[in-house]
């Protein structure tokens, strides 16, 4: 089989999808699989014949374009001409080569159902779940609706529009601050790895976030910050569902919370299986495959929670389609844990895709 693996992307999350796929190209089995590696620069271009590291470099080359901003007003308009002059179609010049894509992209256009859409339409098998179940849990208002609705425990959460802190900034931050007490969260209703996201204490810290959040989408989510442990479950499987053993990520007494740099800068250490008795594990494995379901996912997902620390609560409070992928990162060390070593786990995602 031809695996077309695609990597870095669009989204704010580029850096940590080539960590991704460094380590898939590496620990894919290549006497059974012919690798076919297909870079995304920040701009949305699609480069064959690159490696991870080669689209680090071109983009850092290319122009500081790491600024949300610009990437916000570079993107669709600045991308037209490329597809029109240098592809009739991103896939077109690999398609028949290429039996099953392994995407290995967070965030927006690769883990939100845009680029599985395109897939479906080109009918080329792939990795992951589908155009709905990506594009909800992509959105963390939607995720929250649709978990409450199936009465799985959220942390309590509010939505606002950017047009509206624009219009009108003093009037969103007091409803925010009618409704919430400090500390909360501030994030961008649509991204990932933390980034954009803040901890606030004080009216002054939630309008820099606030206006932060909604530099990267045009939706913000502030959140109760509870205290709290986060545990992490990987669900496996199309219908015959596998839910992992939990992990437990330690956040160190400096971090704030599980930001960008607890996740890749020092990473966290992972305690797997997490300290916690067997009951609540249990509940967290539960309750990851009922939402795995009622978010209408396929093939893979992790689930994160907040175990409360003085109730004993757990609350779900992300998903991840296309979680970090590292050999490291905690989906994959799920699996291990559970039985399915790192390269059998790349192929039994493959299997899926095909099945
Ligand atoms: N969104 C990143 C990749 C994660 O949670 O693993
Ligand atoms: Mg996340």
């Amino acid at each position: 089989l031809s695996i077309g693996i695609l990597f870095g992307g669009r989204s704010s999350e580029h850096e940590a999808s080539l960590a991704s796929a460094a380590s898939v190209l590496k620990h894919l089995k290549q006497d059974r699989f012919d690798l076919v590696p297909i870079g995304i620069t920040q701009t949305g271009q699609w480069v064959t014949q690159t490696t991870p590291y080669e689209l680090q470099h071109r983009d850092c080359e290319s122009q500081a374009l790491n600024q949300p901003e610009q990437l916000q007003h570079t993107t669709i308009v600045d991308m037209a001409p490329h597809y029109a002059s240098v592809m009739p179609h991103p896939l077109s010049s690999v398609t028949p080569k290429i039996d099953v894509i392994f995407p290995l992209l967070h965030g927006t256009y690769g883990e939100d159902g845009k680029l599985q859409g395109l897939l479906e339409m080109l009918g080329i098998p792939y990795v992951g779940c589908g155009v709905l179940g990506g594009a909800i849990s992509m959105d963390k208002e939607k995720t929250k609706q649709i978990l409450q609705a199936t009465g799985l425990p959220v942390v309590d959460y509010k939505s606002y529009r950017r047009a509206e802190l624009e219009r009108n900034p003093e009037r969103i931050l007091d409803a925010i601050e009618d409704h919430f007490d400090y500390p909360c969260f501030v994030k961008p209703a649509n991204g990932g790895s933390s980034i954009g996201v803040s901890k606030v204490r004080s009216r002054e810290e939630l309008r820099q976030a606030a206006f932060l959040a909604a530099s990267y989408d045009q939706k913000i989510l502030v959140e109760k910050a509870i205290n709290c442990r986060e545990v992490e479950c990987a669900v496996l499987g199309n219908e015959d569902l596998l839910a992992s053993v939990v992990g437990e990520v330690l956040i160190r007494d400096e971090c704030d919370f599980y930001d960008y740099h607890a996740k890749y800068i020092e990473p966290s250490t992972k305690v797997i299986p997490a300290e916690i008795p067997d009951d609540l594990a249990l509940e967290v494995q539960q309750q990851s495959i009922k939402a795995f379901r009622a978010l209408e996912l396929s093939s893979l997902a992790r689930f994160d929670f907040f175990l409360e620390k003085e109730t004993k609560n757990i609350y779900l409070n992300e998903v991840n389609t296309l979680p970090s992928f590292t050999e490291d990162c905690m989906y994959p060390k799920l699996c291990e844990a559970s039985g399915l070593a790192y390269p059998d786990l790349l192929e039994r995602l493959i299997e899926l895709a095909v099945e």
